[in-house]
């Protein structure tokens, strides 16, 4: 619904049947009893008003990620929606345009409640993009990413901490789709909403040429320069805006989008989904050199640093760590001064398991990777950062929205409910 002032949505959650695998019923659980949600669609400057009504038999908690909101609305990890009960989250939406989601985030619970569907798509629109040109209305498509496994009766296996065998890759909720595309520019929005998994995704046509893509945007809005670029890197909770122009290939090409990181078999989790491009359309949509301008960098004062650990492989523990530390709800790790510019150095200890590290509240920029500049395509607005085994990143945020207390945590949200998760408190 929409009036002068707010747009309002109104949505339940409860567990469903639901088509995943082609004639088959998943239960799952959802909001308002689709897979993956419904999307809400917000404009910059404009309210958002969304009432939850949690119709499952357990409690439930629905995190705006890479929302800029106070923390009653926020969505935490303690602050749950009890079973049979309701709550009306406000977004004032005061923030550049950008592809967000919500997912839930209920204490222990958020990993196996998002892997069982609990998961939706927030697409910021902000009227600053209006006059840039960018493919528009049903050329600018979202793609949420994500894996599954399935049992002999397509029920989803869940299995704590268990990449390798989440085999099948879902797109918006089914099963390695194909689309028929104009044989012109389409606006791309990707989201990996995955517990665990990586994707290094590349358009490929089967031969060893080629295709990059340029990027335009990263978790918090637009990058202030598109940035050509051969593979899309995307980690748990992260998302790419990218532009293909599909008139450079003839009509009846396919095109895959395929992924060239494991776990498991390269002939289900190497290919995501398929482009048939069709014949070429008019197209007035352009991808200006200019964006976006992102602020300049204001002086840090504070500088800390994180380590991400996890019981290794093998070793029989399986608790995760930040500085040695698994998550407490009681207690604050960190201690942070309204209106600050700090940085923070995360690194990643594991020896073999990739992490990634995820600040509520704050978009941050990277400043480093390992010692060198950032890649072009990562210089944006970024809520969420991978950091392979060893790898290091400093980041730079300035805290001067809301005051309180919010986590950040690994966004491989098997690891988080392992405990890789911790506080910070602005005031
Ligand atoms: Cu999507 Cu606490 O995160
Ligand atoms: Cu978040
Ligand atoms: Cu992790």
């Amino acid at each position: 619904r929409r009036t002068g002032t707010a747009d309002f949505y109104r949505i339940t959650m409860r567990r469903t049947g639901v088509e995943i695998l082609p004639g088959t019923r998943t239960d799952a659980l959802t909001y308002n009893g689709s897979f993956t949600g419904p999307t809400i669609r917000a404009r910059t400057g404009r309210t958002t008003v969304v009432q939850q009504i949690n119709a499952l038999d357990m409690p439930t908690s629905v995190h705006l990620h890479g929302g800029n909101n106070p923390v009653a609305h926020d969505g935490g990890m303690m602050d749950t929606i009890a079973p049979g009960g309701k709550r009306t989250y406000v977004y004032e939406n005061e923030q550049p345009g950008a592809t967000l989601w919500t997912h839930d985030h209920a204490h222990h619970m958020e990993s196996e409640h998002v892997y069982r569907g609990l998961s939706g798509l927030y697409l910021l629109r902000d009227p600053a993009e209006d006059g840039l040109g960018l493919p528009a209305g049903k050329y600018d498509v979202p793609l949420v990413l994500r894996d599954a496994q399935f049992d002999g009766n397509a029920q989803l296996v869940y299995t704590m901490d268990d990449a390798e065998n989440r085999t099948t890759i879902l797109v918006n909720g089914r099963p390695w789709p194909y689309m028929k595309v104009e044989a012109r520019k389409y606006r791309f929005r990707l989201v990996n909403s995955c517990n665990l998994r990586i994707f290094v995704l590349a358009l490929s046509d089967g031969s060893a040429t080629q295709h990059p893509v340029r990027q335009i945007g990263t978790d918090g809005g637009l990058l202030a320069a598109p940035a050509e670029t051969p593979v899309l890197v995307l980690s748990p909770g992260e998302r790419i805006d990218f532009v293909v122009d599909f008139s450079k290939y003839a009509p009846g090409t396919r095109l895959t989008l395929a992924n060239m990181l494991g776990p498991g078999p390269t002939e289900l989790v190497g290919q995501v989904m398929r482009f048939d491009v069709g014949e070429r359309t008019a197209d007035s949509s352009r991808v200006p050199d200019t964006l976006a301008t992102l602020p300049a960098l204001p002086k840090p004062t504070v500088e800390r640093s994180f380590e991400l650990s996890m019981d290794e492989p093998g070793s029989g523990g399986h608790q995760a760590y930040i500085n040695g530390r698994t998550f407490d709800p009681d207690r604050i790790d960190t201690h942070i001064e309204w209106g600050s510019t700090e940085v923070w150095t995360v690194t990643n200890k594991s020896a073999t398991v990739p992490h990634n590290f995820h600040t509520h509240l704050v978009q941050f920029r990277i400043l480093e990777r390992d010692g060198q500049p950032p890649y072009p395509a990562e210089t944006g607005w970024k809520d969420t950062v991978l950091l392979f085994p060893g790898q290091t990143a400093k980041l730079q945020l300035t805290f001067d929205s809301h005051r309180g207390v919010y986590p950040y945590h690994c966004h491989m949200i098997d690891h988080s409910a392992m405990g890789m998760m911790a506080q910070m408190k602005i005031a």
